[in-house]
């Protein structure tokens, strides 16, 4: 859980400004007493230095799908892939759950990585932590 909460700190709260009070919540405990999510670490394979991660939540309003969300990749790690892989790992989680579709809500600027994964955007833009999101669903 220390190495996930680095790399969100790294990019959520030094390079786009959250506080980290509403960065890390009730879901970021000792994953061994955390039951109300599933958290993925991409490590790189040379060094095991982890430069991605994000959070499938499980406890959701009936008739909603669950929610991924806090995907962060560290800056220069960019554009290689890692973001995919962590998103197909909570995919590849989520289906084996029996989960038959994810929610998220997306930044702006990455509504085409999301797209890139199959997700469709709906709504309206809402600002969450002062940064413009939009809904988008995926059907696993
Ligand atoms: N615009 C268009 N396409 C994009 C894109 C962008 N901004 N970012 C990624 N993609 C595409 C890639 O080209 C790639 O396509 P391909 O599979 O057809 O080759 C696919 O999406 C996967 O890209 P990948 O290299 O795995 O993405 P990444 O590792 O750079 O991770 C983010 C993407 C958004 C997680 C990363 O940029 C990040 O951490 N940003 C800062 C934190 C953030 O904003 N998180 C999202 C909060 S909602």
């Amino acid at each position: 859980m220390d190495y996930a909460l680095s790399v969100r700190r790294r990019v959520f709260v030094e390079e786009q400004g959250v506080s980290e009070d509403e960065e890390i919540d009730e879901h970021d405990g000792d994953p061994a007493a955390v039951t109300t999510a599933v958290h993925v670490l991409g490590r790189l394979e040379s060094t095991q230095m982890p430069v991605a991660t994000a959070r499938l939540l499980l406890d959701h309003p009936p008739g909603e799908y669950p929610h991924i969300g806090r995907v962060a990749v560290l800056r220069e790690f960019r554009g290689l892939g890692y973001g995919r892989a962590v998103m197909e790992a909570l995919h590849e989680e989520a289906r084996r759950r029996g989960i038959e579709g994810i929610t998220l809500a997306a930044q702006l600027h990455a509504l085409p990585f999301y797209e890139h994964l199959g997700y469709v955007a709906h709504g309206d833009a809402f600002l969450d932590a002062r940064i413009e999101h939009r809904r988008m669903d995926l059907r696993l």
